[in-house]
């Protein structure tokens, strides 16, 4: 079917002093074409799913497949790459490079998958434009709102046009109104080929989704499926 994303029976651990077991064998297929929201209480996991997801954590056990492509978590080289052309991620600190500026920080993203510069730039251009922020382009991160810079790291997670976006409580550290401009983009963002996934404390937010996820007890639960 239209799975782009499948989980089966994944498990990750943590092991320092204690062992704690995170995620516990959770098999879940992610549909292309919707918007996921997940819950579920500070430390229940969802950072620890979404780097899962962003293939940069490795299960502990179990499989993830990308349109039936199972992943092997040890080839770091082959899943750099796929996160560069598939994933966009964006965090709830937007970690954009200090020195640079807006454009520079969106188009340096896009020579991950191409060493045309003057491609990147026009790529980049556009999509801060769609961003309404083509009048920030030579502006640096600490001359920007907390909302235009959420919006340039949104701009650069999707430069290489991704099939997944994953976004870990992207409008964690804003103020409501901020953070709907932010949602809005994201939603914009939909399209029938496209998979997005968020975390968010935030009910309003989390309701907005196709469908509602809650870590619970290490595995997750669909609280509002409107899949069919
Ligand atoms: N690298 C790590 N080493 C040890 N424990 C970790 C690590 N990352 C996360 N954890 C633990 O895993 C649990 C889930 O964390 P996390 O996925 O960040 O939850 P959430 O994002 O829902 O707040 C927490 O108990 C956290 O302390
Ligand atoms: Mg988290």
């Amino acid at each position: 079917m239209n799975n782009l994303i499948s989980l089966k029976n994944i498990s990750k651990s943590f092991s320092n002093n204690k062992k704690i077991n995170v995620l516990k064998r959770i098999n879940y297929s992610f549909t292309k074409g919707k918007i996921y929201s997940l819950v579920g209480p500070s430390g229940s996991g969802k950072s620890t799913l979404l780097n899962v997801l962003s293939l940069i954590d490795k299960p502990t056990t179990g499989s993830l497949l990308i349109n039936k492509t199972p992943v092997n978590f040890n080839e770091n080289t082959k899943n750099d790459k796929i996160r560069s052309s598939k994933i966009g991620i964006i965090y709830q600190q937007n970690n954009l490079l200090p020195d640079f500026t807006a454009l520079e920080n969106v188009y340096l993203a896009g020579l991950a998958l191409t060493n045309d510069k003057k491609n990147s730039i026009e790529r980049a251009k556009e999509i801060i434009q769609t961003m309404g922020l083509s009048s920030r382009e030579a502006h640096f991160p600490s001359e920007l709102s907390g909302g235009e810079m959420q919006r340039i790291a949104m701009a650069r997670a999707l430069i290489n046009k991704p099939e997944i976006i994953l976004a870990d409580e992207p409008t964690g550290s804003l103020d409501h109104t901020t953070a709907k401009e932010v949602f809005n983009v994201l939603y914009k963002l939909k399209n029938k080929n496209r998979l997005i996934i968020y975390a968010t404390h935030n009910r309003f937010f989390a309701n907005m989704a196709d469908c509602k996820l809650e870590m619970i007890d290490g595995n997750i639960k669909a609280i509002n499926a409107r899949i069919k």
